[in-house]
């Protein structure tokens, strides 16, 4: 029998449960999950489960922990701060080194500036803020939003047992969903999408704090959804700009039984920069609104044409994680998918969704009126 699972609450979940025997019987993950597929990669020729984590394990056994060479970075001073702002990549992504989320969000303009950068670079990360507790997690929520449900709106709380995450639940913060993963029952979000956009008003935001980090892997990826829009060809933009579809959620989002549906622009106006982005994301997306009326054929076409946008290297960035590492990102505007490739190393995440203060800008919607000139 293996381990105990990384968090007590696990022990009688069924998905876990179903998982775990895998582990019992050594039989290694499943290939068609990527973590599967890259251990195999990795230790070819193999189907023992515990030869193959004592090989990778010898594979990554002497990394270290250190920090050397060269970035670029922008210094600036706020408040009295003095922030390194390195960029990721050209369109997304900013490391935010310097700053201590637990005191500096209070001091004068502080907040104004971190949400202006977070809108131009859709995705922000902290460095060395391990010491934030949970709560403090909730109070950064508060500096720039509403704390939503794990899924966001409260309308739709899932209570599907198909779903390891939700079961866990921290008594005094409800609202946060904890991620696990371990050698035994490996698990990640290894897919491009945006939180909970089954939702009728999907959360604004999420963020999502690193406890324990793989020595290698397990990074998570932004793209760009304005770039997204931006690279479709002009005749697809003009065909699509105002059509819907419909976003499902999976297996694991169901409540009651039930499985969530909204339908939503393709074409989504940011309800701040103006700016349009393409809102499918194919982990939640196989259709277009019927009223459309596309060929099957057709629809294919375009969605696999949507779909080549999806983590084109131009449009993502790549975080590798470190503990106390915090990200901060738009899903209004950014798809994300973690890497499914750091099995057996463990890894601990914490998230929390964000909803708009301003009720109204909530619903997604498309303006074309309203792109900056
Ligand atoms: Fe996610």
């Amino acid at each position: 029998m293996s381990e105990q699972p990384q968090d007590p609450q696990l022990i009688d979940n069924p998905l876990y449960l179903r998982r775990r025997e895998r582990a019992d019987a050594n039989k290694p993950p499943m290939r068609s999950d990527p973590l599967g597929a890259v251990a195999a990669v990795r230790y070819p020729g193999s189907s023992d489960r515990n030869e193959m984590m004592a090989g990778i394990r010898e594979q990554d056994q002497d990394l270290v922990e250190g920090h050397f060479g060269t970035i670029h970075y922008k210094p600036v001073t706020v408040a009295g701060v003095e922030l390194k702002l390195e960029p990721i990549q050209p369109s997304i992504g900013t490391i935010i080194h310097g700053i201590d989320l637990a005191v500096d969000l209070d001091k004068p303009g502080m907040v104004d500036y971190i949400r202006n950068l977070w809108l131009e670079r859709k995705a922000l990360v902290f460095r060395d803020q391990n010491h934030l507790s949970r709560q403090d997690m909730v109070r950064f929520v508060e500096y720039f939003g509403e704390v939503g449900a794990p899924f966001g709106e409260r309308e739709h709380v899932p209570n599907s047992p198909h779903d390891m995450n939700q079961q866990i639940k921290d008594p005094d913060i409800p609202d946060m969903l904890i991620l696990p993963s371990d050698e035994t029952v490996p698990n990640a979000a290894s897919g491009w999408h945006a939180d909970a956009t089954w939702q009728v008003r999907p959360p604004m935001a999420s963020i999502l704090m690193c406890r324990e980090a793989p020595p290698v892997g397990g990074d998570t990826c932004f793209c760009d959804c304005y770039g997204m829009w931006e690279g479709l060809p002009k005749a697809t933009k003009e065909k699509v700009e105002h059509w819907n579809a419909i976003h499902i959620g999976s297996v694991g989002h169901q409540m009651d039984g039930v499985t969530p549906k909204s339908v939503h622009p393709v074409a989504r106006t940011h309800p701040e920069t103006g700016q349009t982005a393409l809102y499918v994301q194919q982990g939640f997306v196989k259709h277009f609104a019927p009223e459309h009326e596309v060929p099957e054929g057709e629809e294919a076409k375009l969605l696999r044409q949507m779909k080549l946008q999806e983590g084109r290297l131009e449009y993502t960035c790549r975080v590798k994680w470190e503990p106390g590492s915090m990200a901060w990102w738009d899903n209004r505007c950014v798809l994300h998918s973690a890497s499914g490739d750091f099995w057996p190393h463990r890894r601990f995440m914490e998230r929390l969704t964000m909803l708009d203060a301003d009720k109204s800008r909530r619903t997604p919607y498309y303006d074309p009126e309203r792109r900056p000139s």
